[in-house]
């Protein structure tokens, strides 16, 4: 069997980006679950593979997180670019600043002297204020160009944690458990399947814009996230996956 047969980390790169029909996967050694330093790893690839890939003229937005804060400070001060744009993929979340995806924009923004704009918009809203914010000319704007995004970074968490971290009430983490909730990607939680069961209503980027999206990189990392990633993958199809070696493995074990 192929997969007994698997030893180095490039071996498990092929298999992972065969089966999870990536275009292509990067993988840092080591486990995020035990050694808290792999998050600066992960960042130094994901940054060193975003400044390769950046254009002129593009639209980059970021979700939050302390995996994408890490990407974020690891990329080096650029200046031959004059317009790019950062955005942050969807309304703000939590109450860590340091890790809202506002001001991972902002400081990627100052790094390669692009231009950003920042969406002031709280998660949870009624449909109700979410239409009526939506009709505001400023976050219209910003929206409008989120939507033409050419390169989409994002962190993949687990369900449960998440929802603690967006100071969702006790009875919606039920909610979450029970309609089996497993892993979340900017407002999204996803199943064991990778099917939607629950979205967080509030202003970004949707579901289905990401086939549109020239470059989608997800960064995610800890053995403890393997399921999360795998499932929100499998909806997802980002088109780059950037994780660590705990993490891979255990998502070949799932498998
Ligand atoms: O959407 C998921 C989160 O961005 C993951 O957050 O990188 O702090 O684990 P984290």
């Amino acid at each position: 069997d192929f997969m007994y047969s698997i030893k180095g980390l490039d071996d498990v790169e092929e298999y992972l980006r065969k089966s999870l029909k990536l275009q292509d996967i990067l993988i840092v050694p080591g486990d995020l679950d035990e050694e808290a330093l792999i998050i600066n790893e992960l960042g130094k690839t994901a940054a060193k593979y975003i400044k390769e890939n950046l254009k002129e003229d593009y639209i980059i937005s970021l979700t939050g997180g302390s995996t994408v804060k890490a990407v974020i400070d690891n990329i080096p001060k650029i200046n031959k670019f004059k317009n790019i744009t950062v955005l942050p993929a969807r309304g703000g979340i939590g109450k860590n600043l340091e890790t809202q995806s506002n001001t991972l924009a902002a400081k990627f923004a100052e790094k390669i002297s692009g231009n950003y704009k920042l969406l002031h918009v709280p998660d949870n809203l009624s449909d109700h204020a979410l239409e009526a914010m939506l009709n505001e000319k400023n976050i219209k704007e910003i929206v409008d160009k989120i939507h033409k995004t050419n390169i989409l970074v994002f962190g993949i968490g687990k369900a449960e944690e998440m929802a603690i971290k967006r100071g969702v009430t006790e009875k919606e983490i039920n909610e979450l458990k029970t309609k089996g909730a497993v892993a979340e990607a900017f407002g999204y939680y996803f199943n064991s399947n990778g099917d939607i069961v629950h979205f967080t209503p509030t202003i970004g980027i949707r579901r289905e814009q990401l086939e549109n999206i020239d470059l989608s990189i997800a960064i995610a990392g800890g053995k403890s996230k393997a399921q999360a990633i795998l499932s929100a993958e499998l909806n997802l199809n980002a088109k780059v996956l950037i994780t660590d070696e705990g993490a891979a493995r255990e998502i070949m074990n799932i498998l």
